[in-house]
């Protein structure tokens, strides 16, 4: 067995005890190795996977153009082994060079691993994103004041306007960047699927779109990126929710996401997962009491060379 067959081996299990709902820990990704020692001589080891990303693929809208992301080996060592592995990043980013503004550097992390946290805010890095997921239960639905009924082409507009709502807000409060482009990439994603499918949900007001629940069922198998997260099988997964900032906080998001939840449940789907922003103020109530917590954290620190 390698040093890295032994800590993988150690976090596994260190994993399964922190969380039930973790899969087993995923194997870094290809990428450049980093080496470290605990002052007891204990060998750790991360590998920094580069993702470089470009106008019209998705995470263009929420993650920066390089980034750098830690993928630690730290077995059982806890906060020590975390420490020597990002003092080892820190020194790696120096020996590559600063590598501009749209640049972050990141390590996604179990969220209940509490050990870890002093020492990635210590280091400068922000819990900028969360996965959070859900059982997959069905709601009882709350008294309506809106219709909620899947999107049609000509709501093409209004989802639109809705979509770049939750961009400009999470730009605000969270991970999103409103690039040029992202108005027309928004427009891309949904032009396709509206009226064809029930993904993409709307709420409507007095014939007027208020709310969007941009949704779908992914299969989640050994070969796709979302097994590195959540345990195999159908998931059902919530893209965006958007409500008009003149009617949030008017239960229209709740009826919403009752009708998705439902839907997702007749699906025979073995959770529900997500995306927010622990900073967004409207969110990180919001999906809590949709039942939803913290499986993973997004730690994150932009421009990359900010890493203390
Ligand atoms: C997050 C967001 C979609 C929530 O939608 P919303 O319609 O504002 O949410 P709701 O009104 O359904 O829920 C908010 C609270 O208001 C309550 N509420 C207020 N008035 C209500 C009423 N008349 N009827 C029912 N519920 C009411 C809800 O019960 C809920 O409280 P609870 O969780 O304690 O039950 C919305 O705030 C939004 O668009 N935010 C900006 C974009 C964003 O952050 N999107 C999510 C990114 S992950």
């Amino acid at each position: 067995m390698t040093v890295t067959d032994t800590l993988l081996a150690a976090q596994e299990e260190h994993f399964a005890r922190l969380d039930r709902v973790l899969p087993p820990a995923p194997a870094p990704e290809p990428g450049e190795v980093i080496n470290a020692a605990l002052p007891d001589g204990t060998r750790v080891a991360a590998v920094v996977a580069r993702q470089t990303v470009s106008p019209g693929m998705p995470s263009w809208l929420w993650s920066a153009a390089d980034t750098y992301e830690l993928q630690p080996l730290v077995g059982t060592t806890g906060a020590a082994g975390m420490d020597a592995v990002l003092r080892a990043f820190r020194h790696w980013l120096d020996r590559v060079g600063d590598r501009g503004v749209d640049t972050a550097a990141t390590v996604v992390w179990p969220s209940r691993d509490v050990d870890c946290t002093r020492v990635f805010l210590d280091h400068g890095l922000q819990p900028l994103t969360v996965t959070a997921v859900r059982r997959p239960t069905t709601v009882r639905p709350p008294a309506l004041t809106v219709n909620v009924r899947p999107a049609l082409a000509s709501d093409e507009d209004a989802v639109v306007e809705l979509a770049m709502a939750e961009v400009r807000f999470s730009a605000k409060v969270g991970a999103a960047i409103v690039r040029p482009e992202a108005e027309q990439m928004r427009r891309a994603s949904v032009a396709g699927r509206l009226g064809m499918n029930d993904d993409v949900w709307v709420a409507e007001r007095d014939g007027v779109v208020v709310g969007l629940a941009e949704t779908g069922i992914i299969a989640n198998t050994p070969v796709t990126k979302t097994s590195r997260q959540l345990p195999i099988g159908l998931w059902g997964y919530v893209n965006c929710l958007s409500v008009l900032p003149g009617a949030r906080g008017a239960g229209i998001g709740q009826q919403l996401m009752a009708v998705v939840h439902n839907h997702f449940a007749g699906h025979r789907t073995v959770g529900y997962f997500l995306h927010y922003n622990p900073p967004n103020p409207l969110s990180s109530v919001f999906w809590p009491r949709q039942g939803y917590r913290p499986l993973w954290t997004q730690w994150e620190v932009r421009p990359a060379g900010a890493l203390r």
